[in-house]
Order: C-alpha cells, then sequence, then structure tokens
C-alpha cells in the first residue's frame, strides 16, 4: 500500500542524514512516514526571515542557500536540513532559505517535528554554535538565535 511505499523509499534516504542515523530504526520509518514532499523553484523563498515557522525541512534533490543581510550564510545539498530553530526555541525564523535552481524537499510540520525528534533535539540544539560563529564572522547580529 501507500504507506509501506513511502516507508520504503525514504528510510533508506533517512539513514544518510546524519543527525537520524543514530536513530532507532523504527522510530526512523515513522519519520519516513511523516514526511511530506514540495518541489520549490529557483530562487522561489522556502523560508522567510522574521516570520513565525512551523515546517522543519531537508533536501532531497538540489541545492538551497540560507541568507541574512543578504549575505549567504549557508549552503545547502541533499540530505541537509534547515527551519529547525524557530520550532525548537520558538522564535521567528533566523534568516531567509531560498531554492538554487530546482530544489525538493521533505518537510514535517511542528506537531510531527515535536513527536519524532524530541529524542535528538539536543542534537540539534548543538548546532546553535556553529550558526553564532558564521553570523558572528561574518559580522551579522546574533540576537536571531539568542535565548531560551
Ligand atoms: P529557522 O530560524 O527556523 O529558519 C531559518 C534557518 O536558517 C534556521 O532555522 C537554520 O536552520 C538556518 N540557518 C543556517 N545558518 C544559520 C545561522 N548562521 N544562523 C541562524 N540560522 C541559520
Amino acid at each position: 500500500d501507500n504507506v509501506a511505499k513511502k516507508r520504503k523509499m525514504y528510510e533508506d534516504f533517512l539513514t544518510q542524514i546524519s543527525i537520524l542515523k543514530d536513530m532507532d530504526p523504527y522510530e526512523r520509518s515513522k519519520v519516513a512516514d511523516s514526511l511530506k514532499t514540495k518541489t520549490f523553484s529557483d530562487q522561489e523563498e522556502i523560508i522567510k526571515e522574521g516570520e513565525q515557522g512551523d515546517t522543519f525541512y531537508i533536501i532531497i534533490d538540489g541545492k538551497a542557500l540560507a541568507i541574512k543581510d543578504k549575505k549567504v550564510i549557508k549552503t545547502y545539498s541533499k540530505g541537509d536540513y534547515f527551519g529547525e530553530l524557530a520550532l525548537l526555541k520558538n522564535q521567528p525564523r533566523a534568516a531567509t532559505v531560498k531554492a538554487k535552481d530546482t530544489c525538493q524537499v521533505v518537510y514535517l510540520d511542528r506537531k510531527s517535528f515535536k513527536r519524532l525528534l524530541g529524542p535528538i533535539e539536543e542534537i540539534l540544539y548543538r548546532n546553535v554554535e556553529n550558526y553564532r560563529k558564521v553570523l558572528k564572522e561574518l559580522g551579522l547580529d546574533t540576537a536571531c538565535i539568542e535565548g531560551n
């Protein structure tokens, strides 16, 4: 059936994602079941800085850029994730993320994110220090990632 097909399609892909590879296989199959897909065209905004956010994204094909104050703060390709900060910290989106050429993503809503990725929240939080470093190196304000 559809559920089995979807699970099979995403299970292998998810094992290749660094933050998810140490997850319990059963938990990971639950993530696979909850994923939805969406395709963005070149330059289309996936996330808009300052907005309220309820979605976590993983790229399955193509590339995207995180941008703040017109500076590229990160480039994303297959297997990379973004949009976790607004969900972890209940803060507005810290940056804009735009598709670079066509970009296909899978995504989770806030409820599924909390339920399914709750066990790896700690791992997601560890990355915030890297974000801070990048913002400082580029001379950008780090207020967007402080608090909580
Ligand atoms: P969020 O704040 O939900 O939406 C914008 C996303 O950009 C953010 O989550 C991170 O996933 C991502 N991002 C990439 N680099 C940075 C950075 N240096 N500071 C903040 N967010 C970043």
